[in-house]
């Protein structure tokens, strides 16, 4: 049962049940939680986390990931696949044929009036989407994406996850406000160096326009996605401040790499600039980031990611989930 129909359900029961249902909600909720959400960031609490539960977690799942089988790779994949293992990233220019370019670059600007618009606190910045509920109902969504042979096949090598739900595709669009230009955190805090989660995990942006350094390209520190003593000692320090100091969602107070810190990982910011129909595949794993806005040029892209493959729900599908199509902002 997913939470429509668990809300439809309560709705059409008569009052005397209210309270029973009240009573039940929270340990259903919980349990969908439990089989829809994927493991957090950090978990524990200061106390273990002091003892290095963050690196020892970060081991185990390391470990589990690289025992478990890939799933078929075929040998067009293969060579993405060894530069997504290397590097933890891969651009692919010219991804479509022209025709199924401009049939979705067609369907982006026909569907564009009726994108849900956020704005930004304090600006006339607002990022744009069109979220994969609606986008699965789209047959160039479905022809392009859901049935992207290439797209799936990188996913489950990389998470090492069978796919047993279609992912969240959104169109998404961020509009930064002349006064906000070259500013720090115009959208949020996607702008600060991060990595997403301690086990590797699939996002990819499809450039619908030309995406350069000056309007918030996607960047990421290539190599970043492997494992180091430097980068699990920058994970338990991480660990330790984020319970410490209570910030919450990392992404929104969480500690960049100081410069020692990524000498001695031995990474570096790489813009993945591209034009209009390249293919970037990340395992955010590694660290990355939006570059600000130094122009009023849209970023204008699709966007999937294969979050959900670490939940219980896809794991098994017995279960019912998982609740792919999670609201999201991404970078
Ligand atoms: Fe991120």
């Amino acid at each position: 049962m997913n939470r429509t129909s668990l809300m439809k359900f309560e709705a059409s029961l008569p009052a005397p049940f209210s309270f029973l249902i009240k009573t039940a909600k929270k340990p259903v909720r919980f349990c969908l939680n439990l089989r829809d959400k994927p493991p957090a960031k950090f978990e524990g609490g200061l106390a273990v986390n002091l003892l290095g539960y963050q690196v020892a977690r970060t081991l185990v799942k390391r470990t589990a990931t690289a025992l478990r089988p890939r799933g078929t790779v075929s040998r067009e994949s293969q060579k993405y696949l060894k530069s997504l293992d290397q590097d933890g990233i891969v651009s692919i220019p010219n991804f479509f044929s022209e025709a199924d370019f401009s049939s979705l670059r067609s369907e982006f600007e026909k569907l564009y009036p009726h994108f849900n618009v956020y704005p930004i606190k304090n600006s006339r910045s607002c990022y744009k989407k069109f979220n994969g509920t609606e986008n699965a109902q789209s047959p160039v969504i479905r022809k392009l994406f859901h049935e992207n042979k290439l797209i799936y096949e990188l996913a489950q090598a990389v998470s090492r996850r069978a796919i047993h739900a279609t992912p969240e595709v959104a169109y998404f669009e961020w509009l930064c406000a002349e006064e906000e230009i070259g500013k720090p955190h115009q959208f949020d805090h996607e702008d600060m160096l991060h990595y997403d989660v301690p086990y590797s995990t699939v996002k990819v942006f499809f450039y619908l326009n030309d995406v350069d350094e000056k309007n918030g390209a996607f960047t990421y520190l290539p190599g970043s996605n492997r494992l180091s003593l430097a980068r699990l000692k920058y994970d338990y320090k991480l660990s330790v401040d984020h319970f410490k100091n209570r910030v919450g969602r990392v992404a929104e107070g969480h500690y960049e790499p100081s410069e020692s810190e990524l000498r001695e990982m031995g990474i570096h910011e790489k813009p993945m600039t591209g034009k209009k129909n390249t293919l970037i595949i990340a395992n955010n794993l590694g660290f990355h980031k939006r570059q600000p806005f130094y122009n009023s040029q849209p970023r204008q892209i699709v966007y999937l990611n294969f979050r959900y493959l670490e939940t219980l729900g896809n794991r098994f599908p017995f279960l019912g989930g998982p609740y792919a199509h999670k609201k999201t902002r991404g970078v």
